[in-house]
């Protein structure tokens, strides 16, 4: 494997010497996975790697187009000039490895990150400090932190797996696939900061087609429900479709999540069926949020909507105080423990005015 150089005397060959050649540049850059182009002192390109140009051929032999498309390659990437004392190459150009952008989004994304819960945290304090007196509130900032906690968890997670992403980088299927768990739970963050600042300010009811909101909610929940463990289903019976209700959707669908969380708990141990129903007269709407869970003593139907109120180990007992505030408050309805018995189950019931007819046709 050496090369061999011929000694001469006139035109005798009179000796060999056998030389080892050092590791060229050029093999040296087969092994790199990112792309290179190597050129001599005019720019002409003498070796590329990873380039859309053929590599087994010299600058002379690649077609016009190859060459175009080279050079057009070079004009984006980093240049490096090698200096005087190299003889023969003159330039190196060079692009990061494949993830290194990407990595560099992820720090961003951090940033952003660490941004919302500062700014979070600071309007909270200025709301406690305006609204002392009011528990809710603070009950509320709490809820809210717990909330933040687990797509934050589950974020760093996936920055923490692409941190340690091996040398070669990651497949860009798997990375489609973090990126798409990443925006979901942007998404979610989202969801629940837009959620906090709207209890502190005047919201605006618009007429909704409240149908079209609970299919929502429940289809929401048919791919969440636990299934470790205790079966669970939950179903829509909604004899309301066209009717509309002066809502605030997003107000609202909180309210639901928390009744629903509320019968999965009720549930968590034997199992059973969530029936979400809806009826209507001339004048309201009345949801039925009821479940096959462990029942409330009668003694605590109208206690249980007060905060604070909890028989969980891990709850703030405020998912009902805020339902209530929302559904009470905000949209002028009706919230109640409607029928509930030990061991077989609980309805709650929701009452809503239907929207005017003459506010529909504006
Ligand atoms: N569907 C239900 N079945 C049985 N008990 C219920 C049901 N809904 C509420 N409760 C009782 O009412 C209590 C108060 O509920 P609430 O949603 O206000 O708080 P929590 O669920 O305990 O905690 P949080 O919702 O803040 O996580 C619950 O702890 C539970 O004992
Ligand atoms: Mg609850």
């Amino acid at each position: 494997s050496m090369d061999r150089i011929e000694l001469r005397s006139g035109n005798q060959v009179v000796n060999y010497v056998y030389i080892a050649r050092p590791l060229s540049l050029q093999e040296f850059l087969k092994d790199i996975d990112y792309s290179v182009v190597v050129t001599d002192r005019d720019k002409k390109p003498l070796y590329w790697r990873n380039v859309e140009a053929p590599e087994d051929k010299t600058w002379d032999q690649i077609a016009p187009e190859d060459k175009l498309q080279l050079q057009k390659r070079m004009k984006n990437m980093y240049e490096v000039y090698l200096g005087d004392t190299s003889d023969q190459l003159g330039y190196i150009y060079f692009t990061t490895p494949k993830y290194l952008p990407r990595i560099r989004y992820l720090v961003l994304l951090e940033l952003a990150l660490a941004l919302l819960l500062v700014g979070f945290s600071s309007y909270g304090l200025f709301l406690l400090n305006r609204i002392e007196k009011d528990t809710l509130w603070i009950g509320l900032a709490k809820e809210t932190a717990h909330q933040f906690g687990t797509p934050i968890t589950s974020l760093m997670g996936w920055i923490d797996l692409l941190r340690e992403a091996p040398e070669e980088g990651i497949s860009s299927p798997e990375l489609s696939k973090m990126l798409d768990y990443m925006t979901t739970d942007l998404n979610q963050l989202k969801n629940i900061a837009s959620r906090f600042g709207k209890v502190g300010s005047q919201t605006k009811l618009v007429p909704t087609e409240l149908h079209t909101i609970l299919q929502q909610t429940v289809s929401y929940f048919k791919d969440r429900l636990p299934h470790l463990g205790s079966k669970m289903d939950i179903h829509l019976i909604s004899k309301i479709p066209g009717i509309k209700v002066m809502l605030d959707t997003e107000l609202f669908t909180w309210a639901m999540e928390n009744l629903i969380k509320n019968c999965i708990d009720a549930m968590s141990q034997k199992g059973g069926n969530i029936f979400i129903t809806a009826t209507h007269n001339n004048k309201y709407v009345f949801i039925h949020i009821r479940d096959e869970g462990k029942g409330i003593p009668h003694s605590q139907w109208k206690k249980i909507f007060e905060p604070g109120i909890t028989t969980k180990t891990r709850g703030w007992g405020l998912g009902l105080s805020l339902a209530k505030r929302i559904i009470e408050e905000y949209h002028q309805g009706v919230i109640k423990v409607l029928t509930s018995t030990i061991n077989e189950g609980t309805t709650i019931e929701i009452r809503l005015n239907i929207a005017e007819q003459e506010e529909e046709k504006k």
